[in-house]
């Protein structure tokens, strides 16, 4: 027979039980609350549970020796934030008694006033639906008010060290979720394509637009655009089976992007000698043939395809920043 640590007499080792908790494969959150003063608080936990789906419940364990835990009990509210593999440094800062855990990550209030960070792999923000005591820790359970998700690889956590997650996105996940994000970037009279390796030109494509306008092309450094100039141009399909394109246009900061290093297989082709018969597809020579044609009246239009051919929507004036439309507006 087993022996076990199951009898009243034989007493359980908290180090030996710790370490035998610490073989389960968790992911790292980072649950966030606020002070009565509005102050943010936050801290690691990996002891998130996803709990009902009618009414939307989570729990999460809050030890009661955590600075903390008077936030989480007294809020009313409370987020997890599930971490993506990039951001260790994340959990460790928010594992650690640093008194401004916040100064490293951007958050947002989204339903509930608890801070969200905006950089995760996925948050929920909650109401407290209950506080279960539980010895030396609360369970607190949420029910879930909004929630958002990215297609990033999750960062993982066993035996007290962090662990990456093997594929963690089913086939065909990001085919069906995901879009090509495509860039139409100017620098001067020039615009850059990307070599597509067998002897056409494609655009250069992204994973994301960072807010702070810098954006890391796929394969390459970060470009600093000018982020009065990036706008939504086209979106449409080439195939029934693939995921769709975005193209935004948008502009180098900088000189002309003369001194920016490109990786080898990008290369600025001026704007009135586009290599037309090299590009690949038919649909992104007409994309670039409209480009072309709209930036020389200095007026664009945003293009949606249907089954009748598509759309364009023009846009007419200058960007303007939100910040001064909402001021103009008296919001
Ligand atoms: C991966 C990891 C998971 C953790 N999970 C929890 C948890 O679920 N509950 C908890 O109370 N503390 C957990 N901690 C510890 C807290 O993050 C840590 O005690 C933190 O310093 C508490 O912050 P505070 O005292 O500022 O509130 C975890 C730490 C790490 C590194």
């Amino acid at each position: 027979m087993v022996e076990t640590a199951a009898s009243t007499d034989v007493p359980i080792d908290p180090i030996a039980l710790r370490r035998a908790f610490g073989t389960f494969v968790t992911g790292v959150t980072v649950i966030t609350t606020r002070d009565d003063d509005g102050t943010p608080r936050g801290m690691t936990a990996n002891s998130f549970t996803s709990v009902s789906l009618d009414p939307p419940l989570l729990l999460v364990c809050v030890a009661k020796s955590a600075s903390s835990y008077p936030a989480f009990t007294n809020a009313g509210c409370f987020a997890v934030n599930i971490l993506h593999e990039g951001q260790v440094d994340v959990s460790g800062t928010f594992a650690s008694k640093s008194p401004d855990k916040f100064q490293s990550v951007t958050h947002d209030h989204i339903h509930t006033g608890a801070p969200v960070l905006t950089d995760s792999l996925t948050w929920f923000d909650c109401t407290t639906f209950s506080t279960v005591d539980a010895g030396d820790h609360a369970i607190l359970i949420g029910q879930v008010r909004a929630f958002g998700t990215s297609p990033t690889a999750p960062l993982g956590f066993c035996r007290g060290r962090y662990a990456s997650v093997k594929d963690p996105l089913p086939n065909g996940w990001l085919a069906s979720h995901g879009m090509i994000i495509g860039y139409l970037i100017e620098a001067g009279d020039g615009l850059l394509l990307r070599s597509d390796g067998k002897g056409g030109w494609v655009l250069p494509s992204a994973r994301r637009r960072k807010a702070d306008s810098q954006l890391v092309i796929d394969g390459g450094d970060a470009l600093r655009l000018v982020p009065d100039e990036t706008f939504l141009y086209s979106v449409f399909d080439v195939a029934d089976s693939d995921p769709g394109y975005l193209v935004y246009r948008a502009r180098l900061a900088g000189e002309g992007g003369a001194r920016t290093r490109l990786p080898a297989d990008l290369r600025f082709f001026p704007l009135d000698d586009l290599p037309d018969d090299a590009i690949a597809t038919h649909e992104l020579r007409s994309m670039l043939r409209r480009y072309v044609r709209e930036r020389q009246a200095g007026r664009f239009g945003i293009y949606m395809d249907s089954d009748d051919g598509g759309r364009i929507a023009m846009i007419d004036g200058e960007a303007r920043t939100w910040l001064q439309t909402s001021q103009d507006q008296g919001q």
